[in-house]
């Protein structure tokens, strides 16, 4: 009750670009692009009237024994994307079904290839991929999973690497000899490329996933790369693993959040032929059964076709553009020596407060209002997550009200 009244919700009645303004008329830039979902700034006019159109013409059916032109342009135009080496589309609403349906998807996949003892998951140190039972048996958040430890699955939890530790080799060896021991149980490793988001915005190379997608192929194991936050351009490429390779992709690719630019709720499963073969046959009961009501709605992926259309126009550039930005503004705190750790990947910038304060997540917050700017650290991680609408002066401003923060904060 008392965590209530210090930290009220803000009672938020419009957005517009990166600005939320609240019932008093308030104004605060959404840093971390509410739960890393609006991408292009609220409210984006293109998006909203594509929402209209396609509400105005058909706004939900069924995609058991029916199909649509929005969703099955999403799909060719996401397959395309990685040159169609995972060509199969499937459609959920959130991030965590999404994890679901690539776990059941790579556990059936491998059953039908005569390997079902592959019935245990693997993820990393830290990981984070939702909060529905299976996804949360592949998250290794305690805060989130101790109240239900008796219902979820025993995963194999494997050393995470993290830029902050140099801990690479270590976490690739750790990996292996994993593999080596109890590979033929697993059907999958979950991974989420480049930056563990959840987990504080730890980061790691390319080479690092490289190597990963060599050794569980090595083990006859599917990789998941969950792109459901650092998708979508965040990073700097529209899918993350672009950055490892654009020939040889993971098994499956999930994407969420951005994709109808924190519009609608859509998430989508992206898997190889492999995965999709195993479930090709006129017995019915071979197949994936698996659906959701809105599967592949109608409106949601109008939303997200719009948002491809930025991308097919160039956002990339402006985002490597505005990822300077951020990196010029918030180069004063390098030798600040309150702060650790700076580092960024494309959009995501994090560092360590050194000395936190208690209570310091929510007290941090609470001084960003009064300073026009919506934060929410995790422990005494503070993480900049901002839409692609930065100028300059908007990188400025963010870190102006960052270094009040800090100020007030930082004990
Ligand atoms: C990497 C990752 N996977 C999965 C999820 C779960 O998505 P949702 O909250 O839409 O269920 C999240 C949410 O933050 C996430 O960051």
């Amino acid at each position: 009750m008392a965590r209530l009244q210090s930290c009220p919700p803000l009672a938020i009645q419009s957005g517009h670009d990166g600005w939320l303004y609240d019932d008093t008329g308030r104004r605060y830039f959404d840093s971390v692009s509410s739960w890393w979902v609006n991408i292009l700034g609220h409210t984006n006019k293109r998006i909203t009237d594509a929402i209209v159109e396609q509400a105005n013409r058909l706004s939900h059916v069924m995609l058991g024994g029916c199909t649509h032109e929005p969703a099955v342009e999403l799909s060719e135009r996401l397959a395309a994307r990685t040159s169609n080496n995972l060509g199969h589309v499937f459609f959920a609403s959130d991030g965590s079904s999404a994890v679901e349906i690539a776990l059941k998807q790579c556990f059936h996949s491998k059953a039908a290839q005569g390997e079902g003892s592959r019935n245990r998951f693997a993820c990393l140190k830290n990981s984070y991929h939702g909060e529905t039972i299976g996804a949360l048996s592949v998250t290794d958040v305690p805060l989130f999973q101790n109240s239900y430890r008796a219902l979820l699955n025993d995963t194999y939890i494997v050393e995470a690497p993290d830029s902050r530790k140099e801990n690479e080799d270590v976490a690739l060896e750790a990996l292996r000899t994993l593999l080596e021991s109890h590979g033929n149980e697993i059907a999958a490793l979950t991974i989420e490329p480049r930056v563990q988001c959840g987990g504080g915005m730890t980061m790691h190379s390319p080479e690092y996933l490289r190597r990963v997608r060599q050794i569980t192929r090595d083990h006859g194991v599917y990789l998941i790369a969950d792109e459901i936050a650092v998708g979508c351009g965040r990073t700097g490429t529209f899918f993350a693993w672009e950055q490892v390779s654009k020939t040889d992709w993971p098994d499956i690719i999930l994407l969420s959040k951005g994709i109808t630019g924190g519009n609608l709720p859509l998430s989508i499963v992206l898997s190889s032929d492999e995965i999709f073969d195993s479930f090709l046959s006129d017995d019915f009961t071979k197949g994936f059964l698996h659906s959701h009501s809105y599967t592949g709605n109608p409106i949601a992926c109008a939303a997200a076709n719009v948002v491809l259309d930025h991308f097919d126009e160039g956002l990339t550039s402006d985002i490597a553009e505005q990822a300077k930005h951020l990196a010029n503004a918030f180069s004063r705190f390098h030798d600040d020596p309150r702060v650790l750790n700076m580092r960024q990947c494309g959009m995501i910038l994090a560092f360590e407060i050194k000395n936190p304060s208690d209570h310091f997540a929510e007290r941090f917050h609470m001084r960003g209002r009064e300073h026009e700017i919506l934060t929410r650290p995790i422990g005494n991680t503070v993480y900049l997550i901002p839409p692609y609408v930065l100028s300059e002066e908007l990188a400025e401003f963010l870190a102006d009200a960052i270094a009040f923060c800090i100020d007030d904060v930082s004990d």
